[in-house]
């Protein structure tokens, strides 16, 4: 019997390519997304790739929502073994340009929506002794970057949550990881919430940013070698907590591991805005 696994935000991007090759693994897959209306693309690409997904409604801030999701899953599938927490959603703007409503949109789709469905499939795993739970969070959540003060708080948040849950749930057989994408090249960066910029005093430095960032994302990864590390991730024989989707993803987070009086990151993030 394959395993079924449980992917958020699936009608784009990571989460699309994700779902297409944990499917293509042999998993049963259950592709979430708020509106199933979109899932277009995703089932294009599984045509494509001869693989079969089961399309659902979720918005992971919707906690009767996606509490009606899961046992719809275990009602018709019988259990979940493998959930993949990637729905999320970038912010741009530094403390002064954020307001609060903003920085809790961000904490409620990246983190808490992360950990509302933790807790919806934790219980099962538990009993069953087996289960992953993986969490795309960026490398934005192990380094702070200008002006992602309300997006790298969320991931960091999230980090935090998974980073802390591994040891327990491990004892339980339940498998708990972070991906770590860079630069994607997905819908994310159009989907970006942006500060007004009218009289702005930060402009010339977000200016600077914004320059930066489009350089990076000129070589971003592509969503289909994320999707595939996400699914590597999901599926691995051997337990790792911590992975990247790229060798530059991994060369930045581990700047952060070694940097114990935090100027390694402040040198490197300084340049960004120069
Ligand atoms: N692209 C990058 O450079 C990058 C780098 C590091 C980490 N990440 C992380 O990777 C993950 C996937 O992002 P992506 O790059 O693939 O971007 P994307 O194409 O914009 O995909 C994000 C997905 O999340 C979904 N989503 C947003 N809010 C949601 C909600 N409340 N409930 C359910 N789904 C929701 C979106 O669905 P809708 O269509 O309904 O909006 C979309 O399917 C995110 O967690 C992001 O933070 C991205």
């Amino acid at each position: 019997m394959s395993d079924i696994a449980l992917v958020t935000g699936t009608s784009s991007g990571m989460g699309l390519a994700a779902a297409v090759a944990l499917a293509g693994r042999g998993l049963t897959v259950v592709a979430t997304m708020r509106d199933p209306g979109r899932a277009g693309a995703l089932r294009d690409a599984a045509d494509q790739a001869g693989v079969a997904v089961d399309v659902r409604a979720l918005d992971v801030t919707d906690e009767a929502g996606a509490a009606a999701c899961v046992e719809g899953v275990v009602r018709d599938h019988g259990r979940v073994d493998v959930l993949v927490n990637n729905a999320g959603r970038g912010c741009v703007g530094t403390a002064e340009q954020l307001d609060l409503a903003t920085v809790r949109e961000q904490l409620e789709v990246n983190y808490l929506g992360a950990v509302t469905m933790t807790k919806l499939v934790l219980p099962g795993m538990r009993a069953a002794g087996r289960g992953r739970v993986v969490s795309v969070t960026s490398v934005g959540g192990v380094v702070g970057q200008p002006f992602a003060d309300a997006y790298c708080g969320s991931k960091f948040a999230l980090e935090g949550f998974m980073q802390s849950l591994a040891v327990v749930a491990e004892r339980f057989g339940v498998w708990v990881s972070v991906v770590e994408p860079a630069a994607v090249a997905s819908d994310f960066v159009a989907n970006v919430q942006r500060p007004s910029l009218d009289a702005d005093p930060y402009a010339t430095l977000l200016a600077a940013y914004v320059r930066r960032t489009e350089g990076a994302f000129a070589n971003a990864q592509s969503t289909l070698d994320a999707g595939a590390v996400i699914a590597a991730c999901a599926t691995a024989s051997e337990y790792r907590f911590r992975w990247q989707t790229s060798p530059g993803a991994t060369a930045f987070v581990g700047m952060f591991l070694a940097d114990l009086d935090g100027e390694r990151v402040l040198g490197a993030t300084r340049t960004w805005i120069a």
